[in-house]
């Protein structure tokens, strides 16, 4: 059984690839400062023991600390070849995502995100670990590029949360460049993840007001919030609405295992940049008539200005994923609407 180290595992997409993750037989080392999420996700997933497995508690490790302190992160490799399991792949998700946080605090968002991460590689390399697969972003894209987006589309970001991304990128690829025998490392680009676990135990839990489309409509279906704000009417859509790539975050988590299997499987390239996306476009109306009509509920909306530097159309070009990983996206907006709506109605308030 391969060990994997899980940052940021108490998370939204953290979690869900750690149940993909469990489902594959892999023991798995979480870590997470817990400033965005809660232990309880990890609780719940050992508690309610999906897979039945007499192992869980074996299994999953649950260790709090932050990716900025080498030596917590030294702690922790030393602690898992101590119990005889190195650490043989490092999924790498921690980090703060707020794009409007980034603009106001954006010395914090290159501590953890960039400083963070290499200090992260700087551990693992310490400890002759060198197989990483990295969470980056499609804000990384340049606004002008039209959809598809292919991995070599001209890249551009327009906000901090997207400059920091674009740096691990660079410096992911720098290290591979210098230090090819060892490295080998995926960086996914992730489209728009959402949606929830099937059995409606594990999905998206904001602890503040969502910034982002899918859980803001969750929590106006659930009552939470009075009516969903549409940004703009007038875009150069079939709808007026902007377009979008909403990929199910199971498929997502399925994404990085595709990833792992190709560095286990020798990896022919050391270093890849890969988008996660489905390559479908669906515009903010069609996912609320959508929730509304898999859900059989009603959704109160408004339409407002259009958010500043947002874009009309973006959707991905799956292609390479396909090709190189053998991975597609298999869930559809349906099971995606459907599976985030169970989520909600069965935990309004998060874990
Ligand atoms: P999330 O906030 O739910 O998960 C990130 C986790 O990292 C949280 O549990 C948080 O507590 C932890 N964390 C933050 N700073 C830390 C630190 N210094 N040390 C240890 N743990 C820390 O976000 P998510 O949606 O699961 O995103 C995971 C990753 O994917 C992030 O890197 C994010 O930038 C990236 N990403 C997310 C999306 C998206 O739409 N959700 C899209 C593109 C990329
Ligand atoms: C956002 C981030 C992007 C990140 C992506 C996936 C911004 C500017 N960009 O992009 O960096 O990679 O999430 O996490 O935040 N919308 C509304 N009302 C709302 C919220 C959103 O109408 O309350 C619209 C937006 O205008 C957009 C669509 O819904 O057209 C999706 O928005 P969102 O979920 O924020 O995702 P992105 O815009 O793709």
């Amino acid at each position: 059984m391969d060990t994997v180290l899980v940052t940021g595992g108490a998370g939204f997409i953290g979690i869900h690839t750690v149940i993909a993750l469990l489902e594959k037989k892999y023991r798995i080392l979480i870590i997470d400062s817990l400033i965005n999420s809660s232990k309880k996700s990890i609780e719940r997933l050992i508690s309610k023991n999906l897979l039945k497995k007499e192992s869980i508690n074996s299994q999953i490790i649950f260790i709090n600390g932050d990716i900025r302190d080498v030596n917590f992160l030294r702690s922790v490799f030393k602690k898992a070849s101590k119990s005889g399991h190195i650490i043989k792949y490092v999924l790498h998700f921690a980090g703060l995502k707020s794009i409007s946080d980034s603009i106001l605090f954006p010395d914090e968002y290159w501590e953890v995100n960039v400083i963070g991460t290499k200090r992260l590689l700087k551990v693992m390399k310490e400890n002759n670990c060198h197989n990483f697969v990295f969470s980056s972003s499609a804000t990384v894209y340049s606004l002008d590029e039209k959809s598809p987006l292919k991995e070599n589309s001209s890249l551009s970001p327009n906000n901090q949360y997207g400059y920091t991304k674009l740096a691990v990128e660079k410096f992911l690829e720098g290290l591979v460049h210098d230090q090819e025998r060892f490295w080998r490392i995926v960086c996914l680009r992730y489209f728009n993840p959402i949606g929830a676990h099937p059995s409606g135990d594990f999905g998206e839990s904001p602890l503040n007001t969502p910034n982002n489309l899918f859980p803001y409509l969750c929590q106006v279906a659930s009552k939470k919030r009075k009516k969903l704000y549409i940004f703009g009417q007038n875009w150069p859509t079939s709808d007026g609405t902007c377009i979008r790539d909403y990929i199910h975050i199971m498929d997502l988590a399925e994404g990085h295992i595709a990833a792992i299997d190709y560095i286990k499987s020798g990896a022919k390239e050391p270093f890849l940049i890969i988008n996660l996306g489905t390559g479908l476009g669906t515009s903010v109306l069609e996912l609320v008539k959508t929730f509304e009509n898999v859900n059989n509920l009603r959704i109160d909306y408004e339409f407002i200005e259009r958010r500043e530097k947002d874009k009309a159309i973006v959707y991905a070009d799956p292609n390479f994923a396909k090709r190189i990983l053998n991975w597609e996206a298999k869930r559809n907006i349906f099971d995606m609407c459907k599976d985030g709506w169970n989520w909600q109605k069965k935990n309004p308030d998060g874990y």
